[in-house]
């Protein structure tokens, strides 16, 4: 069975370029399933510790999780806001990290990251 590869762009954009970018770069892989996602599916409410006790993990989170385990590895390519990663993403790493196992379930991860900007998407993200 071909590998699948959890493929998206860290951005909300209309038309994101670096949803674009991590496109492109799966593409390039021979015999591979890419399983393409648009993070405005996974939009969701900021995370509060109140949020979760009152109504539980996020189901879109749930979802998300369910889409690392089955992936065999994750290609991400990243807008960067303000020096970092967009907020959309912060929040969905928030809520995906208060389900257990290890955030990324160690997958291998390819990180992109593409900006017209003056930092030219400088900042590096490294979490496991
Ligand atoms: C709130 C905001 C902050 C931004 N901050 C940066 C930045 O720090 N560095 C940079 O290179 N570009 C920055 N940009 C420009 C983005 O790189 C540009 O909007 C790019 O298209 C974002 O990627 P996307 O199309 O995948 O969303 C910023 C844009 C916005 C809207």
């Amino acid at each position: 069975m071909n590998d699948s590869i959890l493929t998206f762009g860290a951005s909300l954009s209309r038309n994101s370029i670096n949803a674009q970018l991590a496109r492109y770069a799966a593409n390039q892989l021979v015999d591979v399933n890419v399983n393409f996602i648009d993070l405005n599916y996974f939009d969701m409410s900021i995370y509060s510790i109140y949020r979760e006790n009152d109504s539980g993990i996020h189901p879109h989170a749930v979802e998300f999780k369910k889409l690392i385990r089955e992936s065999n590895a994750i290609i991400i390519s990243f807008a960067e806001h303000n020096g970092s990663y967009t907020a959309a993403f912060k929040n969905l790493m928030d809520w995906i990290s208060r389900i257990e196992g290890k955030l990324w379930e160690s997958k291998p991860m390819l990180l992109l990251s593409t900006s017209p900007g003056g930092r030219g998407g400088a900042t590096h993200y490294n979490q496991r």
